[in-house]
């Protein structure tokens, strides 16, 4: 979703803005822009589309504007006006003096806009922001000061937001704040910066500062002030980043997707690690703080996550019903925050997340928190707003994930749910699971067979690109990696895919099938293998082209499905972690065959920060 970046220094700020937000790109976005101060005079440079367009516009003029030593960028992903360039940021006052960019959702601005246009402001573009920008740049004319004039404003806006703001009337000045939006600074030497994300700044520096909702932070070459919303100093906590810039490169690969997917198998190592240590050990889950008591009497669990994270989820139910027998519900966030929930002090309530940032997830969780439940987050994202703000943590480790689809951040949840249901089974005196601690254990070079033997996958890719719609069957534990399959799928080639249970089949979607119908059946071996090859010949019967993701060495099976995807033996409970991996290169394939831009799809963000 959108992304800020903020320089101020002695260098020329061109390049660290448009490096900065090249470095964001990944997230998701339609437009972009940046702010500098060329001789004492704000400059906006704006494009529709690719990055790469803003960055032709600022080419033609680059000698003007390497100029500056300061200023704000963005990306931005459509919210309130179409993505054209008079709705990208950065947006400005009537008079030009100023420069605002925002992430998030200004929810009273047509209130606010009412006002202003009374008070004489013209207003430019169909965005929220806009409002921003002459809201401060009216407190900057009562007050002369810029910290104060946001602080100001700050007061009367509602909703989500992360801000950057430039006045040409205070030279070597940035000034930032958040509410319900991430923004972190960056310190350096005789300059500092300011974005919405890490990868923004890490090239060039790794101690950084999060701000928390409310705070205002004034940032110089060689100061940085931190204040809360009533004017308090607060007190500044710099940490130093535990993250590489080579995270970043494509390390060969086509594709960021590509080779998050080759990772997994060390993403895999990494969860286990320090965490299974043997399989007649105990599971240590260290961030973990629910009194094991209250883990032992608790009444329900509640797992609310939207999009791949959901399925993980889907997944961690069925893991923990199976090993503890503790009630499980798992809804969507952006359901949960919206009807009367059940939970109380004896409710566990557990957030995924990817980023740690999607707005839906956080309102829930702090629905559930003033409620009294302890709120439990599994996220790759240590430093997030959802890890900082929760009381038990299990951080999924699996390095930062470029590619909008998520891949590799799916297995570390899956692989984190294992961990945690058998941690709980354990805590409850269960202990009866060191077989598949085993099968954790061994589970990496199973996926690197698949890795290594691609021909299977490949080919089906290339049979099968050119269909219109595409249906996933599955049934128990693998009914998510259906969805999860069909979501990669339609993410990434814009072809319509649905999961579907397999056993639903015949209740309404049998209607669809035909021969120009691909069904993709998950079928591993175990209790419910007989009953998928049933609803497969009922799918067989319909004329449907026929696909089997399996287990099994059945050489029968030929006779059922027109194309077979074979994977190594495993228990029928593991198998989610394993058979998603065929599944994301499937869609990877198609996507790649069909010329689709697997890394950053139409209309998707990486981390939806808006409700
Ligand atoms: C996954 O491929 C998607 N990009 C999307 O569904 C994602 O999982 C969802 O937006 C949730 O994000 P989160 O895990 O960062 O909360």
């Amino acid at each position: 979703m959108c992304g800020i970046v903020g320089y101020i220094g002695r260098k020329s700020a061109i390049d660290i803005l448009l490096e900065g937000l090249t470095s964001l790109e990944y997230r998701g976005y339609d437009s972009s822009g940046i702010a500098v101060n060329i001789d004492g005079k704000i400059k906006l440079y704006k494009a529709a589309g690719k990055l790469q367009n803003l960055k032709d516009i600022v080419d033609k003029d680059y000698r003007e504007v390497s100029k500056s030593t300061i200023g704000i960028g963005h990306i931005r992903w459509a919210t309130h006006g179409a993505p054209t360039v008079e709705n990208a940021h950065p947006h400005s006052c009537n008079c030009g003096r100023l420069a605002v960019v925002h992430n998030g959702i200004i929810e009273n601005f047509k209130e606010l806009k009412e006002k202003l246009e009374k008070k004489g402001c013209v207003f430019r573009s169909q965005t929220d922001t806009e409002t921003v920008a002459h809201l401060v740049a009216a407190k900057f004319a009562e007050t002369k000061d810029l910290t104060e004039a946001v602080r100001l404003a700050t007061k009367e806006i509602e909703g989500a937001y992360a801000l950057c703001v430039i006045h040409q009337d205070v030279k070597d000045t940035i000034v930032a704040t958040r509410r319900n939006a991430p923004l972190v600074v960056g310190l350096g030497e005789g300059e500092n910066f300011v974005a919405s994300d890490v990868p923004a700044l890490i090239q060039y520096t790794k101690k950084a500062m999060y701000i928390e909702d409310n705070q205002i932070v004034t940032l110089t070459p060689d100061t940085i002030d931190l204040i809360d919303i009533d004017k308090k100093k607060v007190n500044q906590k710099f940490e130093t980043l535990p993250w590489e810039p080579v995270a970043l490169s494509k390390m060969g690969y086509k594709h960021f997707m590509l080779k998050e997917i080759h990772e997994q198998p060390d993403v895999v190592r990494n969860v286990l690690s320090g965490k299974l240590r043997a399989i007649d050990e105990p599971i240590v889950l260290k961030e973990v703080t629910l009194d094991k008591e209250k883990l032992k009497n608790l009444s329900r669990i509640q797992i609310v996550a939207c999009g791949t994270s959901l399925h993980a989820a889907m997944v961690g139910k069925y893991l923990i019903e199976d090993f503890c027998g503790i009630a499980v519900d798992v809804e969507p966030s952006s359901e949960y925050i919206y009807r009367k929930t059940i939970t109380d002090k004896n409710t566990l309530v557990i957030g995924v997340s990817q980023s740690g940032e999607t707005a839906d997830t956080i309102t829930a969780i702090r629905q559930a928190k003033s409620r009294g439940s302890h709120i439990l987050i599994v996220t790759n994202r240590p430093d997030s707003t959802m890890a900082r703000e929760a009381d038990s943590l299990v951080p999924v480790n699996a390095g930062i994930e470029v590619s909008v689809a998520a891949t590799k951040s799916y297995m570390a949840q899956l692989i984190s749910f294992y961990l945690l249901a058998i941690y709980m089974a354990e805590v409850k005196g269960i202990k009866d699971l060191e077989t598949l601690k085993h099968e954790l254990i061994i589970l990496p070079q199973k996926i690197e067979k698949i890795l290594a033997h691609k021909e299977e996958i490949q080919k089906c890719a290339r049979t099968f690109a050119n269909s219109k719609d595409f249906i996933f069957i599955a049934r128990g534990i693998n009914f998510p990696t259906a969805l999860e399959g069909a979501l990669k799928l339609k993410e990434i080639s814009y072809i319509n895919a649905t999961g579907y249970t397999a056993g639903e089949l015949k209740h309404g979607p049998i209607a669809m099938l035909d021969e120009s119908m691909p069904v993709l059946s998950i079928l591993m071996t175990g209790k419910v293998y007989e009953k998928m090859l049933s609803n497969s010949e009922e799918a067989k019967a319909r004329n449907a082209k026929m696909i089997a993701l399996t287990d099994s060495t059945d050489s029968n099976l030929y006779e059922l499905f027109d194309s077979l995807i074979h994977i190594p033996p495993i228990s029928e409970i593991l198998s989610p972690a394993l058979a998603v991996v065929p599944l994301q290169l499937l869609a990877y394939y198609i996507a790649e065959f069909l010329g689709k831009d697997v890394d950053q799809p139409r209309n998707l963000a990486k981390s939806v920060t808006v409700e």
